[in-house]
């Protein structure tokens, strides 16, 4: 059955908004997608209806607000197919690496290794930088190969049995590739590492199974899987939670407090402290909950056809470079170019123009830049909502560059 993406636009009423009398062609999704009705009607319903704290209050609209809160962690829960006390809600993708960095690593010793990878974002480079600080432990990294996957080839080298947890991106933020989750936990058994997965990029592209990936951590942002902003996810296995001290001290992650001494209560809520961000939540629960019903198979080759009609678009213009896999193997809607003799920067102030918006620059991957040579790419990153008239733009608007600024 072919995909209905009329059906699916439908959905996000941001997508019919006029600016400067055109469409918006929205292709920087990577950086932030857009939410659906779903979503924002389940945030209205919480501040109209049961707005209140969780947790802690007796009366009626704190019980609704728990419920509702609790509820997401299950959507949650089941969008990733893992229980729901193992999910701990965070401030973002960046906030759930930075609490293992900080947790897990006060479990390390110094001399203990971290293996990531030339392509990670600062976000899984920079919180183990400020570990090894803190700590004393070692980083290594596997290299990248010239079509921008992470070179598991050279797993045997860089694992070592001072290894005690690989860390790297599930898909490349900036080059679409999806990692062989499997040949990396594999190998990382195998000196008895742990594995956690940056899955910023692949958790808006539909429902997983972290269980049979066999990972121990899991993390990804609310806001580029069609939730709101301020709220991310953390999934560890059950007993690694448990053994972890608390990230931040404060009200709710506690057992009991005394000016001798606390006790942390169990996770999730010992990685909770405070109020958490609950109306982020509850979006987050929705966009779960919508993302569960899309079909993923369908949605999947109509997000592969718009790469593959983007790749050879970009082909036939002259002077574009495409960084990243080739082959619609293995890779996700994430497509990096370059066009010859024009800085990034002003191929996506053209496509502004055009009511085209991409992101430019480095991605928040200078390693993978530095690996490249490069000042930065154009990236364009796609969700089901794309659709061919998206794609159409966006190379109207680079042959109009490639035309007028070189
Ligand atoms: C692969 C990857 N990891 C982590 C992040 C950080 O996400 P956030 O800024 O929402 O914390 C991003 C954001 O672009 C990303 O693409």
């Amino acid at each position: 059955m072919s995909f209905d993406v009329t059906a699916v636009r439908r959905q996000f009423p941001i997508l019919s908004e006029i600016i400067d009398g055109r469409p918006i062609h929205y292709l920087d999704n990577g950086a932030s997608a857009q939410t659906p009705l779903a979503v924002i009607d389940a945030v209205r319903t919480y501040e109209t209806t049961s707005r209140a704290n969780v947790l802690r209050g007796v009366h009626r609209l704190a019980e609704r607000a728990t419920e509702a809160y609790e509820n997401a962690r299950s959507e949650v829960a089941r969008f990733l197919g893992v229980q729901p006390m193992e999910i701990i809600f965070t401030g973002g993708c960046t906030a759930a690496i930075n609490l293992v960095a900080y947790s897990y690593g006060q479990l390390l010793k110094p001399g203990d290794r971290i293996l990531l990878s030339e392509l990670e974002h600062h976000s899984n480079i920079v919180p183990w930088q400020l570990l090894r600080q803190r700590s004393g432990i070692e980083l290594d990294t596997l290299p990248v190969t010239a079509d921008g996957r992470i070179d598991l080839g050279a797993l045997p080298q860089r694992l070592t049995n001072k290894t005690r947890l690989v860390s790297l991106t599930h898909v490349s933020n900036v080059t679409g590739a999806l990692l062989d989750v499997r040949a990396v936990v594999e190998a990382a058994r195998a000196v008895g590492a742990k594995v956690m997965l940056d899955g910023a990029q692949r958790a808006p592209h539909g429902p997983l199974d972290l269980p049979a990936l066999g990972i121990d951590f899991y993390a990804f942002a609310g806001h580029k899987a069609y939730g709101p902003n301020g709220i991310g996810v953390l999934w560890g296995r059950p007993e690694l939670l448990e053994a972890m001290p608390p990230f931040h001290g404060g009200g709710s992650m506690i057992g009991r407090v005394t000016f001798a001494e606390s006790t942390w209560a169990p996770p999730p809520r010992r990685f909770e402290a405070g109020t958490p961000p609950i109306g982020p939540a509850i979006g987050l629960g929705a966009a779960c909950r919508w993302m569960g019903a899309l079909d993923w198979s369908a949605a999947h080759d109509h997000e592969m056809a718009l790469v593959q009609r983007l790749m050879d678009g970009l082909q036939e213009i002259g002077g574009t470079r495409l960084l990243g896999p080739a082959s619609l193997q293995n890779r996700y809607p994430v497509v990096s170019f370059m066009l010859d003799g024009v800085h990034p920067h002003d191929v996506a102030q053209t496509l502004d123009g055009f009511g085209v918006a991409v992101r430019a620059g480095h991605h928040c991957a200078q390693p993978l830049m530095d690996r490249f040579d490069l000042d930065g790419t154009t990236r364009a990153s796609m969700v089901p909502y794309n659709d061919n008239d998206d794609i159409d733009a966006l190379l109207a608007g680079v042959r109009h560059a490639a035309r007028t600024l070189r």
